[in-house]
């Protein structure tokens, strides 16, 4: 369907973060009988992690509220840019990443920080949980499934 919504999550791997909020707006969007009124993927700025599956810590994570991670890490392309009606970052450097590659000033507006979307006021980024422990995947996995909510709200649902 071409009318549907077409939704890009992005990070810097494409391993931790923009897979688990991909798996969690694809669970709550199915959760609410949605799907065919969107397209969903993720990608990174980067390309380090080309065809891998996520990280298998955020793969447990997602796993145990009942999200089966299946993804396959990319790199974000410059027709992402065009395809997607939005592209949404994770850090600032992921922001400032795809600011740059973007031609056309009008486009720039597709661009919001996930963490916006949060439900408290606490700060607009999803912190990297790369070098972290499995404590800092499970706050990832929190913050992505609150914004999940903040975000379908956001665009009317
Ligand atoms: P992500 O986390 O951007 O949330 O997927 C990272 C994963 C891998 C690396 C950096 C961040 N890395 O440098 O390999």
């Amino acid at each position: 369907m071409e009318n549907k919504i077409k939704i890009l999550f992005i990070c810097l791997g494409n391993i931790c973060r923009s897979p688990a909020a991909e798996g969690a707006f694809r669970n709550l969007v199915k959760e609410r009988n949605l799907e065919y009124k969107f397209e969903i993927d993720s990608c990174g700025t980067s390309g380090y992690h080309d065809g891998e599956l996520p990280d298998p810590r955020t793969r447990k994570v997602a796993l145990k509220r009942g999200i089966e991670l299946t993804h396959r890490s990319r790199k974000l392309r410059q027709s992402d840019l065009d395809n997607y009606d939005y592209l949404l970052v994770m850090d600032d450097q992921n922001f400032r990443e795809v600011i740059s590659l973007m031609r056309e000033d009008s486009v720039k507006n597709k661009v919001f920080k996930f963490a916006k979307f949060r439900s408290d006021s606490g700060s607009d980024i999803v912190p990297d949980p790369y070098y972290g422990t499995e404590k800092d995947f499970e706050s990832v996995q929190n913050l992505v499934e609150d914004c999940s909510i903040g975000f379908l709200k956001f665009l009317g649902e």
